[in-house]
């Protein structure tokens, strides 16, 4: 599908965000540039708000590999692997270490080997027009049904 506008992206990142909860991934796949920070950073603005918690600023972990954020019963944790080259390293970080139930939002997951149950994958990419993208979904496991026609 086409996501028209930073609204549409928005709307988007809502929708997916009222049916999140612990446990959960989401891998954002695709190139520099096409929204995989803006989609998270409205996705965690959106929850702090509907759990009545401060909306804080949300940026790129592209140094820190990891930024999170508690949000109530929530707990979200922002990943960019953009800088991740060997499994080694990704091991190091413990994404997978499931002592904390939490979502776990990815950027550049390329590297993730582990087939993570509830896991929704999103791929973005550009389209002709400036702020335009197109998306598309696959999900598994809790998230096996969820398409495109719900968002
Ligand atoms: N429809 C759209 N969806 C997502 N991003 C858009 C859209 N239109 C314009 N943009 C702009 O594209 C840029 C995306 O940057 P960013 O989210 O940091 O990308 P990434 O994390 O994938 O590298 C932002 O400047 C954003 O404002
Ligand atoms: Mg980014």
């Amino acid at each position: 599908m086409i996501i028209k506008s930073l609204d549409h992206l928005k709307s988007i990142s809502n929708k997916i965000a009222e049916k999140v909860s612990n446990g959960d991934y989401i891998f954002l796949i695709g190139e520099i540039g096409v929204g995989k920070t803006t989609f998270t950073r409205n996705f965690i603005n959106y929850l702090q708000k509907k759990k009545g918690v401060k909306q804080t600023e949300v940026l790129s972990p592209t140094f820190n590999l990891l930024y999170e954020y508690e949000i109530k019963n929530l707990k979200v944790m922002h990943y960019d692997l953009y800088r991740i080259k060997t499994s080694r390293e990704l091991d190091e970080l413990g994404i997978f270490n499931e002592n904390v139930r939490s979502i776990k939002i990815i950027e550049w997951p390329e590297l993730v080997k582990t087939k993570v149950k509830n896991r929704l994958e999103i791929y973005l990419s550009y389209s002709d027009r400036d702020n335009e993208r197109k998306l598309s979904i696959l999900g598994h496991h809790k998230w096996k049904d969820y398409n495109e026609n719900k968002l």
